[in-house]
């Protein structure tokens, strides 16, 4: 690894030529500079990461020279070196930005240990600034908006394991953006030509899934009238995102274990195996540990999918992204709804970063789109925005699909209460099963103080 430039400012001939030998030594590019004025034009001519500033110098003072410096570029990192016991200095030279100070005698040691420091750091931040820029190319759309820490460190990651074949476990409560993820991770792939194929695991009743899954041939049940491919062919050389994976059956769960292992898949009816090469992606918002403890997960599935893990935090967590989301959504709903809300009012933006979010983003883009469509302003005001105390996600918005989806999380709220939140009950009366119920719970955001 190439290390970093850095910029010795000291009058004193001795003592600058030992410091620069010292550090060409270590591996850095080093250049001196006897004064102030030298060291400025070299700087304007140059890039240093680091600039080891005497505090002392003929032509100006060190206090002088590093506000300087960090007006031509706030980024370069100055270790200021004061006279001993001018500790007022140092702690000048702190605040006007230097990251580090040495007092004289120098502790060469000290000295190194501290470059080593600022050196890592700095390339921590290089690493990042490559790393977003890998992300705006890939993503002109910007689809995947954030500037949390926390966020940051989840597209590392991302960026990391996409080129990779491992599979992979994406975590998080509903709505927090599992699927943003993994249309991310397919994307900065080798595989981001071929298909990538999406399986709700909980939405597909349990006697589908398995011929869904696997494809079947004639004949190989009543209604089987000819082949069909299943997801995993479909899949071929791309990508399969198996979501909701908790909700895979047992049975199901070793014939998918069996696909990992031996990479071929067998359709329903079919006399052979055929191979596919096809990455597996899963997305849970079940804590799919404790599901192998109760015995509802296979163990070696776990394991086996469980190469890496990306967990999505929720909302609340990183409430940093809500201001970025905020102006995301508002783009992107006035484009659909043709409207021109400008913004918020300051009142409307602190309900919405106040608010904990028990459905996440997805919550908030329910909200927003609400709001937009049926503010009459240009701004959308507390008015705009529902009662948020109450949890209740899924936002009719005035389409049939929005209409027909509050009619639905109305209904199972009603079964629900009459069914004093007995699932199995309240599955009945709907003619559901309780895994379609759990489901569209898990959809609608459906809680306790939900009203229907
Ligand atoms: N970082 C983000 N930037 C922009 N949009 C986001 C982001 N995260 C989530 N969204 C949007 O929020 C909605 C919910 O995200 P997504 O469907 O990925 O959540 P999920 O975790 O898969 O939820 P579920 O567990 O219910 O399946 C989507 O419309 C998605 O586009
Ligand atoms: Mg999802």
């Amino acid at each position: 690894m190439d290390r970093v430039g850095i910029l010795v400012v000291e009058d004193e001939e001795s003592q600058r030529s030992l410091l620069a030998g010292l550090l060409k030594n270590e591996g850095y590019t080093v250049s001196e500079a006897a004064d102030g004025a030298t060291a400025y034009d070299l700087l304007q001519k140059g890039i240093f990461e680091i600039v080891l500033l005497d505090y002392r110098l003929p032509d100006t003072d060190g206090l002088a020279l590093l506000k300087k410096i960090k007006e031509l570029n706030p980024s370069t990192e100055v270790v200021m070196i004061t006279a001993f016991g001018s500790i007022e200095n140092a702690v000048g030279a702190l605040k006007a930005g230097a990251s580090e100070y040495l007092t004289k005698p120098i502790d060469l040691d000290d000295l190194l240990f501290k470059l080593r420091k600022i050196e890592e750091k700095t390339y921590l931040i290089r690493e990042n600034m490559v790393l977003r820029e890998t992300l705006r190319d890939r993503f002109k759309s910007e689809e995947f908006v954030y500037q949390s820490e926390k966020m940051h460190e989840v597209s590392s990651l991302v960026v990391r394991i996409a080129k990779t074949d491992s599979t992979c476990i994406i975590g998080g409560e509903s709505g927090v953006g599992k699927e943003v993820v993994l249309n991310m991770i397919h994307a900065l792939s080798d595989r981001k030509n071929f298909p990538l194929i999406k399986v709700n695991c909980a939405a597909i009743p349990e006697t589908l899934l398995e011929s869904e899954l696997f494809g079947y041939e004639k004949g190989a049940f009543t209604g089987a009238y000819q082949r069909k491919p299943g997801k995993f062919e479909l899949a071929n050389k791309g990508t399969i995102f198996l979501d909701e994976i908790g909700d895979i059956p047992l049975i199901l769960q070793s014939k998918l274990l069996r696909v990992i292992q031996e990479r071929e898949i067998e359709r329903l009816g079919g006399s052979h195996p055929i191979k596919v090469d096809v990455r597996i992606i899963a997305a849970t918002n079940r804590n799919l540990e404790e599901e192998v403890k109760k015995g509802t997960f296979r163990e070696d599935l776990y394991y086996r999918l469980n190469v890496v893990t990306i967990n999505v935090p929720p909302l609340r967590e990183r409430k940093e992204d809500i201001p970025l989301l905020i102006d995301f959504f508002l783009k992107k709903y006035n484009l659909k709804h043709k409207k021109n809300v400008r913004g918020l009012t300051r009142e409307a933006r602190d309900v919405l970063v106040k608010y904990d979010y028990p459905g996440n983003v997805r919550e908030l883009e329910n909200i927003l789109e609400r709001a937009i469509v049926l503010t009459r302003g240009e701004h959308i005001t507390s008015e705009d925005l529902p009662n948020l105390t109450d949890h209740a996600g899924a936002a009719g918005d005035g389409s049939i699909r929005g209409t027909v989806e509050s009619l639905e999380r109305s209904m199972i709220i009603e079964a629900l209460v009459n069914a004093d939140w007995v699932q199995t009950k309240a599955a009945l009366t709907l003619g559901l099963s309780e895994r379609m119920l759990r489901y569209k719970i898990k959809k609608y955001n459906i809680v306790r103080s939900s009203r229907p």
